[in-house]
């Protein structure tokens, strides 16, 4: 998967350049999966395993996410002046929305119970909306790509249906990527007396959500148990420490398929890198 786009010369590539805009939007686009929710066979699961899936506590909240995820991204592509950057982040909507008829099938198929669909609050300013939403997702996905390894390794779920969410799990690399090099080259194509505007945008994004998330230290936040915390509802007993370094080398491993030339994002990895000596062993 780590051909380069035949639109894009080889070599180094300056970010906000033309050349930079094509190479993250070519290979998002170039990389799309094009699996259909429909046709995905669903196991069936023992009565032991149904009563696993059933009872694990954040349906509800990753099918919200998925949605406003989508609905987020529709906003800042219908917003999006550039026709390449909005067919690239149209895709990204598509695929949050995709996402959320996985689960949706999923949860019909096995008779998981989940409220109805929540009230959408309006988005004045898609660019916020998206920024936040990158920002959650660079978050969510690098603790995702851990708790999805743990599930196939522990044998808690039959492979068969852990395996239908591999394609969902690139999916979130592929957008944390292709975010990381949008913001890029936002900042680099603002004016240069407005750059600082957008930085301080970035900045209380980027605040907002850590600080949303941190609050799952308190046990306030599902949506951060979800996926920080999400491998002890898998019944996994697993240290801290072990379960970040997961998360790093499976972030790695996820991040390698995609062209070298594009820079791989760093919140998240140097942040776990700065906290892991820290962490003890146990
Ligand atoms: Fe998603
Ligand atoms: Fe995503």
């Amino acid at each position: 998967m780590n051909a380069s786009p035949s639109s894009v010369p080889s070599g180094p590539i300056r970010i906000g350049s033309e050349d930079h805009k094509r190479l993250f939007c070519r290979v998002f686009l170039d990389t799309f999966d094009a699996y259909k929710p429909a046709v995905i066979p669903w196991p069936t699961l023992d009565a032991d395993a149904l009563k696993r899936l059933t009872g694990l506590p954040f349906w509800q909240m990753a099918v919200e996410t998925e949605e406003e995820a989508g609905r987020r991204m529709q906003a800042a592509a219908d917003a999006s002046a550039d026709p390449l950057i909005r067919e690239a982040i149209a895709l990204n909507a598509f695929e949050e929305r995709r996402h959320k008829d996985v689960l949706e099938n999923m949860i019909r198929f096995y008779g998981i119970r989940i409220a109805p669909e929540y009230d959408p609050a309006p988005l004045p300013d898609p660019e916020w909306a998206f920024l936040q939403t990158g920002y959650g997702e660079a978050f969510d996905s690098f603790f995702a790509f851990g708790l999805f390894k743990v599930a196939q390794d522990s044998g808690y779920f039959p492979p068969e249906l852990v395996e239908v969410f591999e394609p969902v799990i690139q999916e979130e690399a592929r957008h944390i990527l292709f975010f990381a090099h949008w913001v890029a080259f936002m900042q680099a194509n603002r004016a240069l007396p407005v750059r600082p505007v957008f930085m301080a945008k970035r900045v209380r994004a980027l605040a907002q959500k850590a600080w949303n998330r941190l609050r799952f230290a308190r046990g306030s936040d599902n949506r951060s148990s979800m996926t920080m915390d999400g491998h002890k509802s898998l019944g996994i007993s697993l240290s801290p420490r072990a379960f970040f370094e997961l998360c790093l080398s499976e972030n790695d491993r996820r991040m390698a398929r995609y062209d070298a030339r594009l820079l791989r994002p760093r919140f998240m990895p140097a942040l776990v890198r700065v906290a892991l000596p820290l962490m003890g062993r146990a």
